[in-house]
């Protein structure tokens, strides 16, 4: 086993088939939230209620994406970036969440398709990031199993309409963030709380996302699929056993609820008793619908957790101790810096047989950013992405089936409950200007990759 130190950092180390590149998301870029037909997602009515999201901000410009595609689109080009993770928005493409097609919605993703091509870059494209049509939450959104057969048809709609360029699918953006923040805690759109909608919430999603997988791989069998998900490597706060059991229940609600019945383990309810209640929703024929082989699984990490044994969180039993009183290095977000977590990660998600391939498909820091004559000297940036690829090829190195890695993200932009001001870009964006100004990590990064040879 290398340690950190024997670990040489260069890109043609991680061998000839890795990819790197970096991701996005429709809500947090692309603005223009009532043009060309687009109709309204759960973020779009989140957003206009007081007091959701800091200083009331909201996505209605964002970085103007939709505008500035192309300069934004050069931007990965020049920085030698050869994948671009985008989202598409399912309310810009099917206002209602159904047909009839926004046909200037499709249109306006054929032109971001193409101009990565043109530009050398292989587009890969995430169907779910989280902006579902709010006329679909009207009628119970994601807690209404009629769901299934709407994502069904939405994913027909974009295979048929992207899928003779588009090589790269991701099914979901982290299922456990949008239905945990989303239909549990009522922190992210759209607002819902408690079991009653967070139980059905994660059990028509799961069904979703293997239905999604069967309808990409029937029409495109040759097409790279795959599905994302939110991990991060969990510690218990002591040793002692009620401590290291409230470290396992988090780390099945956490990593494992939404993976496991995907790669055919079912739902972790031995490990998080409160997950026994979802058998509710889980109709007959159910069981075997829920697996689906993906070509390669995307992991996204950003930190480790502190887990101690709580009387006062029920379900769990659980709760995390805060890196601000850890005495740690923390980001923006008050997330811990701490590169072994992605390390951990790759270990854990390696020792499932079922995974085909690990894609790191988001990985990055929010810091307090200085804009000061033109350059943007983000120092602890530039040392967090270094660091967790040294972490990256460790793991690789050591045998694991780990294949990409991409930055989040390419511009600043709306990082959701936290309005615009954590920055999470390697480059930098006025927002009043749409200036955009490339920070030294993007310069950091643009010359890592030059160095690929091979
Ligand atoms: C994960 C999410 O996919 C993305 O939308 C978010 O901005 C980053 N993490 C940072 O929090």
């Amino acid at each position: 086993m290398k340690d950190l130190g024997q670990v040489d950092l260069h890109p043609n180390n991680f061998g000839p088939d890795f990819q790197w590149g970096v991701s996005t998301a429709a809500y947090q870029i692309e603005g223009a939230h009532d043009i060309d037909g687009k109709g309204l997602s759960i973020w779009d009515v989140f957003t206009s209620r007081r007091g959701k999201v800091k200083n009331n901000q909201h996505g209605q410009v964002a970085c103007d994406f939709y505008n500035c595609f192309e300069n934004d689109i050069r931007y990965v080009r020049d920085l030698n970036i050869p994948n671009f993770r985008f989202s598409v928005s399912w309310p810009r493409i099917m206002p209602t969440g159904r047909y009839p097609v926004n046909q200037p919605g499709i249109d306006y993703y054929n032109r971001v398709i193409d101009f990565c091509l043109e530009c050398g870059i292989e587009p890969w494209l995430t169907l779910y990031h989280w902006d579902l049509p709010q006329a679909l939450e009207l009628k119970g959104g994601w807690t209404n199993r009629e769901i299934i057969d709407w994502f069904s048809d939405y994913t027909e709609l974009c295979v048929k309409s992207f899928g003779d360029r588009v090589k790269n699918w991701m099914v979901m953006n982290e299922p456990s963030v949008f239905t945990g923040a989303g239909y549990f805690l009522g922190i992210h759109a759209p607002g819902k709380t408690g079991l009653k909608n967070f139980l059905p919430a994660i059990h028509h999603v799961t069904l979703s996302t293997s239905a999604a997988g069967r309808i990409l791989k029937n029409i495109l069998p040759e097409a790279k699929v795959g599905t994302t998900f939110s991990c991060s490597h969990i510690e218990p706060n002591t040793s002692s056993s009620r401590d290291l059991a409230a470290a396992k229940r988090v780390d099945a609600l956490l990593n494992r609820t939404f993976i496991e019945p995907v790669l055919g383990l079912g739902y972790p309810m031995e490990d998080l008793p409160v997950l026994r209640r979802l058998e509710k929703y889980i109709k007959a024929g159910d069981e075997a619908l829920m697996p689906f082989d993906f070509d390669f699984i995307g992991l996204q990490n950003y930190t480790r957790e502190i887990v101690k044994s709580s009387f006062f969180t029920p379900y769990v039993w659980a709760s995390l101790v805060k890196a601000e009183k850890r005495n740690v290095p923390i980001t923006e977000m008050k997330w811990e810096v701490y590169p072994p977590s992605i390390y951990h990660i790759i270990k854990k998600f390696n020792a499932y047989p079922q995974i085909r391939k690990i894609i790191i498909t988001e990985n990055g820091a929010a810091f307090t950013d200085e804009l000061k004559d033109a350059e943007v000297r983000d120092i602890e940036r530039t040392d967090y992405i270094r660091e967790n690829l040294k972490y990256v090829l460790k793991a690789k190195d050591e045998g694991c089936k780990v294949d990409g890695y991409f930055v989040w993200t390419l511009t600043d932009n709306f990082e959701w409950a936290e309005g615009y001001h954590p920055r999470f870009g390697l480059i930098y964006v006025d927002f009043e200007t749409q200036e955009r100004v490339i920070k030294h990590s993007g310069l950091w990064y643009k010359s890592f990759l030059k160095q690929k040879t091979r």
